[in-house]
Formats: C-alpha cells, sequence, structure tokens
C-alpha cells in the first residue's frame, strides 16, 4: 500500500499545483495523509482536504472536487468529492497485478522494509534471575524481545539477541546455604530447578522469619556464601555453574516450545572483570559522589534519584554491571541500537543509568533503548504451584497445552502428530493473548478467553493458517498467472495484506508487537470471510478459481511470515 499511496500522492500534488502553481507539498507529506476510511464503503482511501485549504487558501469542498476531476492514476478506479473529502476507489486490476504477483513472487518475505540494511540491533530480553523461578512476570520480556527481533530482522535489520542471565548475586549464596543446610546431589538431580526453586523460596522464608525475630544469623551465612564465591572459592563456584546448567536446561525447554534462540548467554557474572575500569572512569571524571559510604553519581540535577554505582562495601551495584555491559557490547559489538526489553518497574533503573553513560562522554548513549512492557497477573483458571505465590511459565503453558489437548480430541479425535500440535496452538494460545495487547497495559489472565477458538485468539488465527494450508493441499500445483478480480471479499482481503509493510514498520516506530498480532486478525478476518463467500475449488470458471487459489496462497505466505513476527507456530494442519 505504501507504493501505492506515493502514486497516488504523485497525482494528488499535480492536481495541487494545478490549484496553487506555488503551493510546496511534498509527495510523502501526502502520501502521510491520506486515510483508510473506516468504513469500506466509502472507499479505500480517503485525503480529508481540510488539511490543504490553508496552504491552497481554498474551501475544502472546492480542493476535493478538483482533485477527483483531475485524478488520473493507474492504481485508482475513481475518485470522488464528498464532503470535503477524497475518497478513492482503488482498482482491483492493479491490486492483483501487484499486490497479488508480489506476493505470489516473494512468498515470506513480502512486505519487508530495508530501512534496516546495514545497521546492526543488539537485544537484552528474557533475562531470568537463575535459581528464582522463571515465571510469568518473564513472559513479556521473552515474548516482546523476540517479536522485537524478529521485527528488526524483517526489515534487513543485523540483529544480536542476549539473554543477560541474572547469573551473579547474593540468591546464590542463598541457594548454596539452602543446599547445604536441606538438599542433596541426589535431590537435585532428581528434581532439577524444582528443587532448585524449592530450596531457594524455604531459605527466603527462613530469613524473612529470623528476621521478624529481629535475627541475621542465616542472612549472615548467606552472604558469607556469596562472598566466597566472590573470592574464587572453588567447591561454591562448582555448585554455581551447576545450578546455572541445570537452570539454563530447563528454559531451553521453555525456549525450544516457543521457538526462540538467543545468540548468547552472556549474562551479569561476565561483567564483574569489566566494572573496575567504568568506575574508574567514573571517578576519574569527578562524577563519583560519596554518600553515606556508598558511591553514587548524582541526578538531582536531571530530576532523578542518584544512581548507586558502590556500595557501603565496594561491592558493585545492578547499574554497574548494566554500564559495563553497554561499554562492551558497543565495543564488541558495534550496535546502532541496543534494545533493553524488561517490566515498567524498571524504568527509573534504565532512565539513571542512561544518563550516566551520556555524562561518562560516551557519544552512542542516544543509542541505548529501554522498552517496557505492563504486568501480568492470572485470572479465571488457578494454576496449581509448587513455589508459592508464583505462576511458573512452564505451568502456564503446560495448562494451555492440557487444555488444547482435550478440546482437539473432542474436534477431531484421528488426528495424528496431535502433541505437537497442542504444544504449538497452546503456547501459541498464550502468546497470541498477551501480544494482542499493548505492550504497555497490565494485563489479566484469562486462560478460557486465550483458548477459545472462536474469538480474536491464537487458535483461531493458526485454525485460519491451517485453513489455508488444506485448500492448497487440495488445489494440488497451482497453474494459473492470469488472475482475475470478481468478488468484493477478494478485494477486501487483497487491501488487508496489502497493508504489512506499513505495519510492520508501525510496530518498529512504536515496538509494538500488537500492532502485528492486531494486523493477524484483520487477514484472518479478511480470509474466512473469503472462504464462506466465495468458492474457490468448486468454482467452475478456471481463471476465478486460480485467482482465488492465488489468493489463498497469498493469504499463507504472509500469515506465515508475521507468525514468526510474534512467536506463533505455523500450524499446516488442528
Ligand atoms: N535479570 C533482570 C530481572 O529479571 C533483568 C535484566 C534486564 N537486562 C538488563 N540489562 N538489565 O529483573
Amino acid at each position: 500500500m505504501l507504493k501505492i499511496k506515493q502514486l497516488i500522492a504523485q497525482n494528488i500534488q499535480k492536481g495541487i499545483l494545478a490549484i496553487n502553481p506555488a503551493a510546496e507539498l511534498g509527495v510523502d507529506e501526502l502520501a502521510g495523509m491520506l486515510e483508510y476510511p473506516p468504513d469500506a464503503g466509502m472507499g479505500d482511501l480517503a485525503l480529508p482536504c481540510f488539511k490543504l485549504s490553508k496552504t491552497l487558501r481554498r474551501a475544502p469542498v472546492m480542493i476535493a472536487q478538483a482533485l477527483a476531476e483531475g485524478m488520473d492514476c493507474a492504481c485508482v478506479e475513481s475518485a470522488q468529492a464528498v464532503n470535503g473529502y477524497l475518497n478513492i476507489r482503488l482498482s482491483p486490476a492493479y491490486l492483483t497485478e501487484h499486490v497479488l504477483a508480489q506476493v505470489l513472487e516473494k512468498k515470506e518475505k513480502y512486505g519487508a522494509p530495508t530501512i534496516g540494511q546495514g545497521k546492526k540491533v543488539v537485544l537484552d530480553y528474557s533475562s531470568p534471575n537463575v535459581a528464582k523461578p522463571f515465571h510469568i512476570g518473564h513472559l513479556g520480556t521473552t515474548v516482546i524481545g523476540h517479536s522485537l527481533k524478529k521485527m528488526h530482522e524483517f526489515a534487513g535489520y543485523e540483529c544480536y539477541g542476549i539473554n543477560y542471565l541474572g547469573d551473579w548475586g547474593t540468591q546464590f549464596g542463598k541457594l548454596i546455604l539452602a543446599y547445604r543446610t536441606w538438599g542433596s546431589k541426589q535431590m537435585v538431580v532428581q528434581g532439577g530447578i524444582d528443587t532448585l526453586v524449592e530450596l531457594y523460596v524455604k531459605i527466603n522464608n527462613a530469613i524473612t522469619a529470623e528476621k521478624e525475630e529481629g535475627k541475621t544469623e542465616l542472612a549472615d551465612a548467606a552472604r558469607a556464601e556469596f562472598h566466597k564465591m566472590e573470592m574464587g572459592d572453588e567447591e561454591n563456584l562448582a555448585l554455581w555453574k551447576w545450578f546455572i546448567q541445570i537452570s539454563l536446561e530447563e528454559y531451553e525447554k521453555t525456549y525450544a516450545q516457543l521457538g526462540i534462540t538467543f545468540d548468547s548467554y552472556l549474562g551479569e557474572s561476565f561483567y564483574t572483570d569489566k566494572m573496575p575500569a567504568q568506575v574508574q572512569k567514573l571517578r576519574d571524571a569527578g562524577l563519583l559522589k560519596l554518600d553515606d559510604g556508598a558511591s553514587i553519581v548524582d541526578l538531582d540535577e536531571y530530576g532523578m534519584p542518584p544512581c548507586l554505582i558502590l556500595k557501603r562495601d565496594g561491592s558493585t551495584l545492578y547499574p554497574t554491571r548494566d554500564i559495563a555491559a553497554a561499554v562492551y557490547r558497543k565495543e564488541n559489538l558495534h550496535f546502532d541500537k541496543c534494545i533493553y526489553v524488561t517490566s515498567t518497574q524498571q524504568i527509573l533503573h534504565f532512565k539513571q543509568w542512561f544518563k550516566v553513560v551520556e555524562l561518562m562522554g560516551y557519544d552512542w548513549y542516544d543509542q541505548l533503548v529501554h522498552i517496557p512492557y505492563g504486568t501480568v497477573s492470572i485470572g479465571g483458571a488457578k494454576l496449581a504451584t509448587r513455589t508459592g505465590n508464583v505462576v511458573l511459565l512452564r505451568d502456564l503453558f503446560g495448562a494451555a497445552i492440557e487444555k488444547v489437548t482435550e478440546i482437539m480430541e473432542e474436534k477431531n479425535p484421528e488426528m495424528k502428530g496431535r502433541s505437537d500440535v497442542a504444544e504449538a496452538v497452546g503456547v501459541g494460545a498464550i502468546v497470541f493473548y498477551y501480544l494482542t495487547n499493548n505492550r504497555i497495559k497490565d494485563i489479566d489472565f484469562n486462560m478460557d478467553d486465550a483458548l477459545s477458538f472462536d474469538g480474536n485468539t491464537g487458535p483461531y488465527v493458526q485454525y485460519t493458517y491451517a485453513r489455508s494450508c488444506s485448500v492448497l493441499e487440495k488445489a494440488g500445483e497451482m497453474t494459473g498467472t492470469d488472475f482475475v478480480i470478481t468478488a468484493p471479499e477478494e478485494q477486501a482481503l487483497l487491501k488487508v495484506l496489502a497493508t504489512y509493510e506499513e505495519k510492520v514498520l508501525m510496530a518498529l516506530r512504536d515496538y509494538e508487537p500488537s500492532v502485528i498480532t492486531r494486523f493477524i486478525l484483520d487477514v484472518a478476518v479478511a480470509f474466512n470471510r473469503f472462504y464462506h463467500n466465495c468458492r474457490i475449488l468448486s468454482e467452475s470458471d478456471e481463471r476465478i478459481k486460480q485467482t482465488r487459489i492465488a489468493l489463498t496462497l497469498a493469504t499463507k505466505h504472509v500469515l506465515g511470515s508475521a507468525f514468526e513476527m510474534i512467536c506463533l507456530k505455523k500450524t499446516e494442519k488442528i
């Protein structure tokens, strides 16, 4: 549609110059003014002419009239002036020749923008804290992060995904203490991450309890264990490595269900020896201030609380590590943009250390981007958890897969390979439901809504994809190349497909996967309307039939491409 908008804008520009030869309105600007009318009965595109009346010093009605009369563009079927709007109907022949032909030619690459060519983006996402549960709070960073990566890749960026594991810190001291107190090798080998999480929860509860009694024995002991790690104690470091190994194996299962891979797992521990140089730089620049023994960067001038760099005992903090990691990434990966995806709770943290990076004189500070998202809670279905009040991502996926299996067994008892499909649809339902919302909004998760096969859901769109595959399978080889559009549903579907590139650009601009999710719904709705109202395989006119098969194939390509962008698996059969 971008190209179509450009062509129409060129024509409008001519019309405008005829009205006023001195008017300076660029083609891009005019293309940007073209809107999609809320009601398709009004046309496919519209230009609100009141936006031009000041420049042209004419009434909008008059401008619309003149532009309609002067419209002469291959992609326009008709142009009408209505109440100061120029309403444009697109030519079906043009849509078939350009949009349909292009989708068939470019397949899943159709609609790919080129804005990222030659640029590199690093994305820091998922990043769970090892030994703490991987829970639904991580769903956002994981799927939004990956979706942003896919989107950037689609637009030509070279992308590098980092799972910045929280693999260092006092939690390991706690875990080691808990393991030595209550655990055993055999227990952890058998129970894996669940045992680790149980131990972690147990020690935390115990520490809270002793605190209430005014005691700090366990807390001190945990800190001592971590201190031993920092000093290079081999036994503790071996345990630490083992705990990370066990956690990673578990995470990998979840990532595989989502089809997610990372280019790097370099976590917090990796940056330990990279921090002193940055702390020194801060000190040399006179940016460090002592505050009750701790070293801080004062950000009062920028309306923020101070950024904490070193604790009183000289140990480093979360921002210190992030600064060192950013510098390391810039020097080694040479990014043009580095994106961090975390919950809104960390907005201040990122603002603060981004500012510190700027104050340190790094001229790439403005290439750092924080993308926050709202919180997730669970309503509706109750999920059993062994770990107190958190819902593990794994259990959420498990429950969804179980439900989908039940539904599918009812609907289609004989289907083969059901467990694969149930996993794709179950996990897909959760992801789709989550990514339909604006990322910044807090959401309350409702399992029944997410899993419905009829609503605006993952199962619905995956089912639509499978439907297109099944039509194509029955159709066999596609033979036609000479297409003709005869039904309004065909044209409506093509029009939706034609907006793909625009939607991708919009999603990129706003870092907003929900733009793609909603686009997928628009395609699914348009395709299903077409499917129900137009005969495809039983159509007797061969040219019409081939056109409809081609439209089905085009839908499959575009849906497939968009599914990949939001971590949704392409289900050929459901
Ligand atoms: N591990 C952190 C957490 O779970 C998120 C890390 C985000 N990335 C970063 N570079 N700070 O809260």
